[in-house]
C-alpha cells in the first residue's frame, strides 16, 4: 500500500467527533512507531507544525523535542505565542533559539529577492542542524507535511518552504497529518485545544517578513514593517475582516518620500497594504475595505510607527500583481 496516498474511503474531517477519532488513531500509531525514543520537530508556529506538536505532545509528551527558531522575520508577537502556548500551557519540551542577529547580519545589503530567500532557507537549516547535533538520542524527525505538500511535492511549496532539512539527516519521519487537507488540520487543531489565533492563521511565507521588507533589509525598516503590520492585523480583527479576507499584510519598500510631521519635514517610508481573497493563491481579487477602516489604519500607522509617513492601498489583482511584492 502506498502510505502517501489518501484512501478513497477516508472521510473528510469536518467535526470535533471526527477530529477526536483521528487524534485517537494517530496517538496509537505514533506510540507504536516511536516507542520510548525521542522525536525532534521544527516548530515554526504555523498551523501545520503547531498541530503536529500538539498531537505529539498528547501522544508522547516529553519525548518530543520542539525547536523554535526565531529568524527575526516573524510577525509581532509570534515567537512569544509559540512559547506561551507550547512551553507555558502545554508544558512541552521546547528549545527556543533567537537567531535574529545571524539572519539579519547575513541579509545585510542583499537586495535580490531570490538571494534573500536562499539565505533565509539555508541559514534556517544550518541553525536547526546545529541544534539537532547538540541533542542526544533523537531517532525521529516529525514534520507538518500535509496532503497538498505531497500532491505538489515538485511544485510551488517545495522551494517556498524554509523548513527543508539537510539530506544527510538520518532520521525516520513522523508525519501524522500528511493525509489531511488544510481545513482538516485546522479542525484537528481546534479539537486539540489550540487557540484560534494559531489554528485559523492566514498563510505566512516561510521567509516571513523578509519578503515584505523589500530590497535590502535594515533593522529599522523591518521594525517599522512589523509594527505597521500589527496595527493592520489589529484593525482587521476589530472590524471582523479577518473572517472575510484571506490574506492581508503590509509591505515596506526601500524608498523614502518627503512628508511633514509636527510642523517639520519628515522623510519616511510608505506602508503598502495588501488585502486579497483567493481560493488557491494562483489568482486573487482585491477586497473592498470600507473607507473608514482604511482611514483609521492610515491614521494609526502614520501616528504610531516610527519611520512611516504614508499609507498606500495596493489595488492590483493577481494576475497581474503577485500576492507578495517579491
Ligand atoms: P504569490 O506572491 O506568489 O504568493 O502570489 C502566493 C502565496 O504564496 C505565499 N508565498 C510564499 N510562501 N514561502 C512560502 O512559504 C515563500 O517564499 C512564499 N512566497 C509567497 C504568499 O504569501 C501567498 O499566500
Amino acid at each position: 500500500m502506498d502510505n502517501n496516498k489518501r484512501p478513497d474511503s477516508m472521510e473528510r474531517i469536518t467535526t470535533k467527533e471526527l477530529a477526536d477519532a483521528f487524534i485517537a488513531e494517530q496517538i496509537d500509531l505514533v506510540k507504536k512507531q516511536v516507542g520510548d525514543k525521542k522525536v525532534l520537530l521544527a516548530l515554526s508556529g504555523g498551523v501545520d507544525s503547531s498541530v503536529v506538536a500538539a498531537l505529539l505532545i498528547k501522544a508522547i509528551g516529553k519525548q518530543l523535542v520542539c525547536v523554535h527558531v526565531n529568524h527575526g522575520l516573524m510577525r509581532k508577537g509570534e515567537s512569544e505565542q509559540v512559547i506561551e502556548v507550547f512551553q507555558n500551557q502545554l508544558d512541552a519540551n521546547l528549545i527556543y533559539i533567537d537567531a535574529t542577529d545571524r539572519f539579519l547580519d547575513l541579509l545585510a545589503g542583499v537586495a535580490e529577492p531570490e538571494k534573500k530567500r536562499k539565505i533565509i532557507g539555508g541559514e534556517f537549516i544550518k541553525v536547526f542542524d546545529e541544534e539537532a547535533g547538540k541533542l542526544e538520542g533523537i531517532s525521529f524527525l516529525a514534520q507538518g507535511t500535509i496532503y497538498p505538500d505531497i500532491l505538489e511535492s515538485d511544485g510551488v511549496k517545495a522551494h517556498h518552504n524554509v523548513g527543508g532539512l539537510p539530506e544527510d539527516m538520518q532520521f525516520e519521519l513522523v508525519e501524522p497529518v500528511k493525509l489531511l487537507y488544510k481545513d482538516e488540520v485546522r479542525v484537528v487543531g481546534k479539537a486539540l485545544g489550540l487557540p484560534s489565533s494559531m489554528v485559523d492563521r492566514q498563510p505566512f511565507p516561510g521567509p516571513g517578513l523578509g519578503v515584505r521588507c523589500l530590497g535590502a533589509i535594515t533593522r529599522d525598516r523591518l521594525n517599522a514593517l512589523r509594527e505597521a503590520d500589527a496595527i493592520l492585523r489589529e484593525e482587521f480583527d476589530n472590524a471582523g475582516l479577518n473572517k472575510t479576507v484571506w490574506q492581508y499584510f503590509i509591505a515596506v519598500p526601500d524608498m523614502k518620500s518627503v512628508g511633514v510631521k509636527n510642523d517639520k519635514r519628515y522623510e519616511g517610508w510608505p506602508a503598502i497594504i495588501r488585502a486579497v481573497n483567493t481560493t488557491d493563491a494562483m489568482s486573487a481579487t482585491i477586497e473592498e475595505i470600507p473607507y473608514s477602516i482604511l482611514n483609521k489604519i492610515t491614521a494609526r500607522i502614520t501616528a504610531e510607527v516610527e519611520g512611516i509617513n504614508r499609507v498606500l492601498y495596493d489595488l492590483t489583482p493577481k494576475p497581474v500583481g503577485t500576492i507578495e511584492w517579491e
